[in-house]
């Protein structure tokens, strides 16, 4: 972080306090106050963080009013249409694009870390059949930490490297297993000779009875999809992951962490909530009707895949993510999928009224992405297991960003107490009847 060359004042008490304030290569500029309750002994009060950093990140960068995403400063859009998840992954956690050797190097460890222990196919008998698939990812990848105990040790950078490499490599295969079980299909082991998205989709799709030829359209929307997802600055979930790692938990423990926060429908749970909503609207036509229930603030009805806690424009992902979505019903020949058709009749709609104008409320990268993943032939229920598979290389990018910084200790919030001041306790005889 920039050494800080402007200060803000602060009176307090009859105390004036000089505050730092520093600046980052783009974006707002932040006031520390890392001294303040020593100086001052006051506390800051954001409780959802809507003005406050928590990190200094060299990672993602968002412009939320301009509709800007940046992995380690390349557009989204680039990355999306010009590379791949792999080269993504090796960016995100490496903070440079590949040379064509690294690449290699990178991909072939990846790709030799997906298959899983043995023994960990066991946890999965445990469940239900109909357990929700992110119940089974938050208990497995936790339970990962209990198979891999050569790369437990966060203080070890090689010991770091190989779990990072494991998480990615392995999630998918973990996915594809919990979409196997739901579905009572045996597992399908990982095959060296495809590549990541293209294995992820045989290993969910294909049956030993027969050969499976993965479509190369499907597996590059997949990939998009991954890319679109793989990291978003300092998110819920993420956070969760920084915070968990900020105590020197393990780090399938951690990202075990970000899965659970990432269920929420407030969170990653909003692309299964999405395709909920466009399926109980059914029909273009009834879209009227749907937006003026959302309107009514009594309904309790959200426009699930609208809105953003940072995005006050169109999500630059949701723009690929339709545009994807497109290609893939084409390439399937799905040309009238009703759900499309009410997606983009409620976007319409939605973008011309003045209550969503107002709120600056936009498509975010979980309206479409159901649609694509829905054609594919997944159930909403793995929708969110995809969001999780992909956004893992960006939990633990920003975990070793965060474990290798000499400054960084437990995370501790404070908070504002609003309870009863000391009392003396009461014995329950004199507490009434
Ligand atoms: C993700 O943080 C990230 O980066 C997350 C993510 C990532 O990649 O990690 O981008 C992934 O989580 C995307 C968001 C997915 N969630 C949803 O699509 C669920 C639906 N959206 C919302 O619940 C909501 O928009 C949030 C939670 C996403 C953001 O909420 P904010 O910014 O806190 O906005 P708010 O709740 O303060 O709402 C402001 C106003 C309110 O109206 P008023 O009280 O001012 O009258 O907008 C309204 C809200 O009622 N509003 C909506 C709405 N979202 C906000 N009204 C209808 N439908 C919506 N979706």
């Amino acid at each position: 972080m920039a050494d800080a060359v402007k200060s803000a004042t602060l009176k307090i008490d009859g105390t004036t306090l000089e505050l730092p304030i520093r600046s980052g290569t783009i974006g707002p500029d932040v006031v520390d106050i890392t001294k303040l309750y020593a100086s001052a002994k006051v506390f800051t009060y954001d409780p959802a963080f809507s003005s406050t950093a928590s990190c200094e990140s060299k990672i993602t960068y968002i412009d939320g009013d301009e509709g800007i995403l940046l992995y380690r400063g390349y557009p989204i859009e680039q990355l999306a249409e010009q590379g791949d998840f792999i080269e993504t992954c090796y960016l995100l956690y490496y903070g440079e694009l590949p040379t064509p050797s690294q690449r290699r190097v990178f991909e072939h460890a990846i790709t030799h870390h997906t298959m899983v222990h043995e023994q960990l196919t066991r946890f999965f008998q445990g469940f239900r059949r109909d357990a929700h698939p992110m119940a089974v990812m938050v208990a497995v990848i936790g339970a990962m930490s209990a198979f891999y105990h050569d790369s437990l040790d966060i203080n070890d950078a090689r010991q770091r490297e190989i779990a990072s490499h494991r998480m990615i490599a392995k999630l998918p295969t973990i996915a594809a297993m919990a979409f196997k079980y739901s579905i009572g299909q045996p597992f399908v082991y990982p095959k060296n000779d495809l590549s990541y998205a293209a294995n992820f989709l045989r290993m969910c799709f294909a049956v030993p009875c027969e050969d499976y030829v993965v479509n190369p359209v499907l597996a590059r929307a997949m990939d998009k999809i991954f890319i679109l997802h793989a990291d978003h600055e300092q998110n819920a979930s993420t956070s969760t992951v920084r915070l968990a790692g900020s105590s020197g938990a393990n780090p399938f423990a951690c990202i075990a962490a970000g899965i659970a926060c990432l269920w929420g429908p407030a969170h990653g749970g909003a692309n299964e909530a999405a395709l909920e909503m466009l399926a109980a609207i059914g029909d273009p036509g009834k879209v009227p009707d749907f937006i003026a229930k959302v309107k009514d603030k009594t309904s309790h009805h959200r426009l699930m895949g609208f809105g953003h806690r940072v995005y006050k424009n169109y999500d630059p992902r949701a723009k690929i993510m339709q545009k994807t979505a497109h290609e893939v019903l084409v390439e399937l020949g799905i040309n009238d999928d009703p759900l499309f058709d009410v997606a983009r009749e409620l976007e319409r709609a939605a973008l011309s009224d003045s209550y969503f104008i107002e709120r600056k409320l936009y498509p975010n990268v979980d309206f479409y992405s159901g649609i694509i993943l829905r054609a594919l032939g997944f159930p909403t229920s793995m929708f969110t297991v995809l969001f999780a598979l992909a956004r893992t290389v960006g939990w633990i990018s920003q975990w070793k960003e965060m474990i290798e910084d000499p400054n960084y200790k437990i995370g501790r919030p404070r908070q504002l107490y609003t309870g009863p001041a000391r009392r003396d306790y009461l014995p329950l005889s004199k507490r009434g009847k």
